[in-house]
């Protein structure tokens, strides 16, 4: 199993870094190989709204060092992202990612039965540090990005939103996120099945 792991936090020794260091470390005690990166030190573009991935191209035109991060997400089996919340969203850095995901669809991806460029069977885990200790608030992004990875292909989805981490190392001294964390990565790979709620 292919696992590739994205952290969208500036910090690389934060709070959602001590998360995805938790997924992945699970990840690759499973055997898994795994790639990790950190989208803070990649010079890329955010999406230029060309459309040439709707017309003229399979692949996003950019060429920058996001091209080879979109290629990986069409080989992974499982993709892990990473990321504090700012202002009640993800960060800059990961979502000009998932802007780029974009073309990942499919020409008819709005009306078509064909939405994605991906092959099926893919997980998604994304894994957010959120500073704000009341856990109701903040409680609609996963929802909300939930039905862009669905659009995406992704219908294995395994979150974790880690609350009350606000400077860097909190989610360290927090073993229950890290634990919830690799508790994600286990039942990405199909290690664990998530209890029935
Ligand atoms: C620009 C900025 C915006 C933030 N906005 C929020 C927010 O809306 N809600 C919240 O709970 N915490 C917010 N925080 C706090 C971070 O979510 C928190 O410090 C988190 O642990 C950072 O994760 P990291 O260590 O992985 O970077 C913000 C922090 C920064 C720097």
């Amino acid at each position: 199993m292919k696992v590739l792991c994205l952290l969208g936090s500036p910090r690389p020794r934060g709070n959602s870094a001590a998360l995805l260091s938790a997924y992945a470390d699970q990840a690759q005690a499973l055997g898994a190989e795994v790639a990790r990166h950190s989208l803070n030190d990649l010079d890329f573009k955010p999406c230029q709204a060309c459309f040439a991935c709707k017309t003229t191209s399979e692949v996003c035109v950019l060429k920058d060092e996001l091209t080879p991060i979109l290629a990986a997400v069409r080989d992974c089996d499982v993709l892990a992202l990473a990321s504090p919340v700012y202002f009640g969203d993800l960060s800059a850095q990961l979502k000009a990612f998932v802007d780029r995901s974009f073309s990942l669809l499919t020409p008819d991806y709005a009306r078509g039965e064909k939405k994605t460029r991906l092959a099926p069977g893919k997980a998604i885990s994304l894994l957010l540090a959120q500073g704000h200790p009341n856990a109701e608030r903040f409680t609609d992004i996963i929802p909300r990005y939930a039905y862009f990875f669905r659009l995406l292909g992704f219908t294995s989805q395994f979150p974790v939103r880690a609350v009350g981490v606000y400077a860097p190392g909190e989610a360290l001294g927090t073993p229950h996120w890290l634990e919830a964390a690799a508790q994600a990565a286990r039942q990405a790979l199909g290690a664990e099945t998530p209890a029935l709620t």
